[in-house]
């Protein structure tokens, strides 16, 4: 079998398989990236036929699905489970997943396993690492298993206590020189790609026209190479007050809440299920049955 056959049978659908290469070269076409976060079949399904180019499943699950304050508490298993479910679900987009807090900060050889069972195990394609420079080490031997690395630095949610917050990042020249740093030093190491989480527009753009890898946005303006946001924040449904990069593009909870008080309302005055939504025996033996019960009926009267 050819390379190319190859590559064809993998996806027989229309839209090409997006990989590190694809990101590559909207990149160099200024092409706009787009990518989203999806933590179960039902959404990342969507979100794959909709075209966005990569899902993430990231350890903000912790939070919008979990329920958790933080995305600190989220665990490995947790964080495989939901990438098996997203991988089930999508064809086309590039699906990569988040390592969590605590499982590639300290030994580095358990930061390499970590990183290759999100791909055995949970069939991502890439994992993603919050942290620059101090992050090189770890992301080379992560490369060298043959697992392609997203980057992530400015507001690293992992740090929360460290920042103190979630600040935006960047904001003074020294801070601005560090994320520059961060960024050339991620971009060297080879990942392939960068999110720049909640730092100035302007820093983002030099960053941007800096690197090879292309940036990834969130919080840091229309000049990056793509635009990252959370599912849940775009649809209304993440239960928080909107940071000011979010915007809603439909109201799920709204759409919800009317479903379930409707179901809830038909349920209590009798309206649901209808004879038309039930189903019902054959003729033959609705006919034998209604025998019987007569048979039984008379039995009980002629005692
Ligand atoms: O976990 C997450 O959702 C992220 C963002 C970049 C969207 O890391």
């Amino acid at each position: 079998m050819s390379i190319t056959s190859l590559n064809e049978g993998q996806n027989p659908s229309a839209r090409p398989k997006v990989t590190t290469i694809t990101i590559h070269e909207k990149k160099q076409r200024r092409e706009p990236i787009t990518c989203l976060t999806a933590y179960d079949y039902a959404t990342a399904r969507l979100v794959d036929e909709a075209g966005i180019d990569m899902i993430l499943v990231g350890d903000s699950l912790a939070q919008v699905v979990l329920g958790y304050d933080s995305t600190l508490p989220v665990t490995t298993d947790e964080m495989l489970h939901h990438t098996r479910a997203v991988r089930r679900a999508v064809k086309t987009a590039m699906v990569i997943a988040d390592m969590p807090f605590g499982t590639y900060q300290g030994d580095p050889k358990e930061g390499v396993s970590n990183a290759v069972r999100f791909v055995k195990d949970g069939g991502a394609e890439a994992i993603k690492v919050e942290g620059g420079d101090k992050r090189v080490d770890l992301i080379r031997r992560i490369l060298d298993a043959e697992v392609p690395v997203m980057g992530h630095i400015g507001l690293t949610p992992q740090s929360v206590h460290k920042m103190g917050g979630y600040k935006v990042q960047g904001k003074d020249l020294s801070g601005i020189e560090r994320l520059m740093k961060d960024a050339v030093a991620l971009d060297r190491a080879g990942v392939f790609a960068i999110v720049l989480e909640g730092v100035p527009r302007e820093v983002a753009a030099m960053i941007t026209r800096e690197v090879a890898a292309p940036t990834i946005g969130i919080g840091a303006g229309p000049d990056c190479d793509g635009q990252v946001l959370v599912f849940h924040d775009i649809v209304n449904l993440s239960f928080a007050p909107p940071a000011k990069f979010v915007r809603h593009y439909g109201d799920a909870a709204a759409l919800i809440r009317q479903a379930v008080g409707q179901f809830k309302a038909d349920v209590e005055s009798g309206g649901y299920p209808s004879d038309s939504e039930s189903y019902h025996l054959p003729q033959e033996t609705r006919v034998d049955l209604e025998a019987i019960l007569k048979r039984k009926e008379m039995k009980v009267h002629a005692r």
